[in-house]
């Protein structure tokens, strides 16, 4: 098969950095034209890529100081649901990828029995970096990461959030609501859909919250059929709940509220 445009292009920059490579300091090409020649067909960061580029180094926290790894997020930057987690554990930090421990291989079985690849969703945490010992973040580290989260969600622009557990979804609408009322509406972060449901290391640690939690994937299988459905139909956008801590949030809060986030995150553009 006749290899395409861009494979060309990388067969090209690979023989040259081979080239480069072999050749060490000789004279058979010139260094610096390889190195050039190397630049101009490296593939461009895609957004997602730049922003993880501008913010890996992070320092902007203690847990920049401890962490092995700064854990990003992992799978499809195209991805139409994405699904937020707290924040890396150890597995993760040692990795630098969300949930890839004992919680992560939980979750993609669950991914699995719903339908869904790991690879096809995208999969973050609202911190970056592991909080010593597992404990729950803390609001300052919270505050601090937060706005990473947020532009990554505005970057990948999902049809749908899914929140693993309460601490993701209490950040994200920036209330302290529990997660018994948190679970169940279909919520809403800047218009985009947002459900939420057990933390799979709950899930591990209760194994009969399994069956919920999968009810719960299904639901928003099935919501973002329905959300796809109704954009190819032209009808409105699917109902959303907002909760009354988050209205009173958007009428009191100056900045970190809704209405605040609107100006500065244009998702529903
Ligand atoms: N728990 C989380 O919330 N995130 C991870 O990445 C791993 C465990």
């Amino acid at each position: 098969m006749r290899a395409s445009r861009p494979a060309d292009a990388r067969e090209v920059a690979r023989i040259l950095a081979l080239e480069l490579e072999i050749q060490g300091d000789g004279p058979a090409l010139d260094r610096d034209l390889l190195q050039q020649i190397l630049r101009a067909h490296a593939p461009k960061p895609s957004p997602l890529q730049e922003f993880y580029l501008q913010i890996r180094d992070c320092q902007k926290c203690p847990l920049g100081r401890t962490r092995t790894h700064f854990v990003f997020g992992v799978g499809n930057e195209k991805a139409e649901i994405m699904f937020v987690g707290e924040a890396p554990g150890a597995d993760e930090d040692l990795q630098g990828e969300p949930f890839v421990g004992r919680a992560g291989q939980l979750l993609n079985r669950m991914l699995a029995e719903v339908g869904l690849r790991r690879e096809e969703v995208y999969i973050a945490n609202v911190l970056k970096c592991r909080p010593p010992g597992n404990r729950d973040p803390l609001a300052e580290e919270v505050a601090q990461c937060l706005p990473y989260l947020r532009r990554q969600i505005e970057i990948i622009r999902p049809k749908l959030l899914v929140c693993l557990g309460r601490i993701a979804a209490q950040a994200l609408l920036d209330v302290l609501t529990p997660l018994n009322r948190l679970r169940g509406p279909v919520l809403e972060f800047h218009g985009i859909p947002m459900l939420v449901t057990y933390h799979p290391a709950a899930v591990l640690r209760t194994p009969s919250l399994y069956d919920a939690a999968i009810s719960d994937l299904r639901r928003a299988v099935e919501l973002h059929r329905q959300i796809l459905e109704r954009e190819a139909a032209g009808m409105p956008a699917v109902q959303t709940e907002v909760l009354p801590e988050q209205e009173r949030r958007r009428k009191t809060k100056g900045d970190g509220s809704v209405q605040a986030m609107q100006e500065t995150l244009p998702l529903d553009e």
